[in-house]
């Protein structure tokens, strides 16, 4: 058995054939079980994953807790994963609420984002009786004071100007981001928070962006929290990046909590509740995707397509993240490759650049690290049914998420009134 660099799951393995092992399951076989493309998890390496998200921050501040960044993989049974490992999880739309709650996590423990919530959003949350609400805007405290009947925890989103070395896109701490209020506004907010009978202002919330490889600008946001009043609770968000390919590296998580409780410490004080709310981190790297090749065109550039891309994996055109590939149990000399997907633009790119085995149809091709944001941003454009979820630990496969069928595209359809005959 080969260990494999850390952008593979924990508990994967190549085995001797250079099959790639996962939770003790053959990907290969899993392939022959599930069909491709199929995202597969290393339910183990999430568990773990998870406990040393906790132990890093508890064995340096014992009063913090983990939230699961949900929009990162909203199903299920993901949700309930994290639950069962004492995770707290965030919800950023209705939708995650819904699925947060059938996946069992307790009320108590979800956290209610989003910069747009309307009053279906907020009613939604506080029957649900959930445990806190980000607010992002004055309209959120005008809504919450309408519509919450009782007495509300809330945290306030401070838009700490930040600008981290990261896409654009999901950049959310600079100054002209569109979440939360940046320091001046958020001071008349708290100043309204703390007169509102209802709400029950508990502590700040900040969030810098997502993919973020320095612990800098992480820390930067705590310092801009600091001359803001004194709370009891701070909630910093997640952000912490990981690595897509081999050669990437990113921040250990002792470095991460170590630069975050140091600033804490050192801004805000030690007797104070910290929170972070990690997503991409959390769950990336224990999630790979399955493909077969479908066809390999070798000309100026070889192109190897497959039978999924930009349907399950949008992270390549909406922010240019960088996977790698690999071809299993082959062993002829590489080439360099283009990995493309089956969608119908020039766009539908997996791995720009990867050296494969000289890939022929019917090979089993995965890309490791797609463990976050590629489930929940998976879409049907040509009509492509969305791939299963398959869940392994100590080599037992578990289907979690079933494959998109091809009625499942007609569910949604209203049928075209019948047309009376003469
Ligand atoms: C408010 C908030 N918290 C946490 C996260 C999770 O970020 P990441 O997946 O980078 O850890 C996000 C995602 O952007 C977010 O918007």
């Amino acid at each position: 058995m080969t260990a494999l660099p850390p952008c593979y799951p924990a508990n994967s393995r190549l085995d001797e054939h250079g099959d790639l092992i996962v939770g003790g399951c053959s990907v290969t076989e899993l392939c022959r079980e599930f069909g491709t493309p199929v995202y597969i998890v290393d339910e183990q390496g999430a568990r773990e994953r998870a406990r040393d998200y906790r132990a890093a921050f508890e064995s340096r501040h014992p009063d913090s807790e983990v939230i699961f960044a949900s929009k990162a993989f909203p199903c299920t049974a993901i949700y309930r994963l994290f639950a069962e490992e004492g995770l707290s999880c965030d919800v950023a739309t209705r939708g995650e609420l819904f699925l947060a709650l059938a996946g069992g996590v307790d009320p108590a423990r979800i956290h209610v984002h989003g910069n747009a919530k309307d009053d279906a959003d907020v009613a939604a949350a506080v029957e649900a009786g959930v445990g806190c609400v980000v607010i992002d805007s004055f309209d959120d405290i005008d809504r919450l004071e309408r519509l919450v009947p009782d007495r509300q925890r809330v945290l306030l989103r401070v838009n700490p100007e930040v600008q981290a070395d990261t896409h654009e896109s999901v950049l959310t701490g600079h100054s002209t981001s569109k979440f939360g209020l940046r320091r001046a506004l958020a001071l008349r907010a708290i100043e309204r928070l703390r007169a509102s009978d209802r709400l029950e202002l508990i502590g700040l919330h900040t969030h810098v962006g997502s993919q973020i490889l320095e612990v800098e600008p992480l820390t930067m946001a705590v310092d801009a929290l600091a001359d803001l009043g004194d709370f009891p609770v701070y909630d910093l968000g997640g952000g912490l990046g990981i690595p897509y390919r081999s050669t990437d590296t990113a921040p250990s998580l002792d470095a991460y909590a170590d630069a975050l409780v140091s600033a804490v410490h050192r801004g805000l004080g030690t007797d104070v509740r910290v929170l972070v709310e990690p997503g991409r981190s959390l769950i990336g790297t224990s999630g790979v995707t399955a493909y077969h090749v479908v066809s390999v065109k070798r000309d100026v550039v070889v192109h190897v397509a497959v039978n999924g891309g930009m349907g399950d994996n949008l992270e390549v055109s909406l922010y240019g993240t960088e996977f790698e590939a690999r071809v299993l149990a082959r062993r002829d000399a590489t080439e360099r490759c283009q990995v493309v997907g089956k969608h119908c633009e020039s766009g539908d790119v997996l791995v720009r650049d990867a050296e494969l085995p000289s890939p022929v149809i019917g090979d089993v091709l995965v890309t490791p690290a797609t463990g976050a944001y590629c489930y929940t941003l998976a879409n049907n454009y040509n009509a492509q049914p969305r791939p299963p979820v398959v869940s392994c630990r100590e080599g037992d496969a578990r289907l979690v998420v079933r494959r998109e069928t091809y009625d499942d595209l007609l569910r949604r359809d209203v049928p075209a009134a019948a047309v009376p005959t003469a």
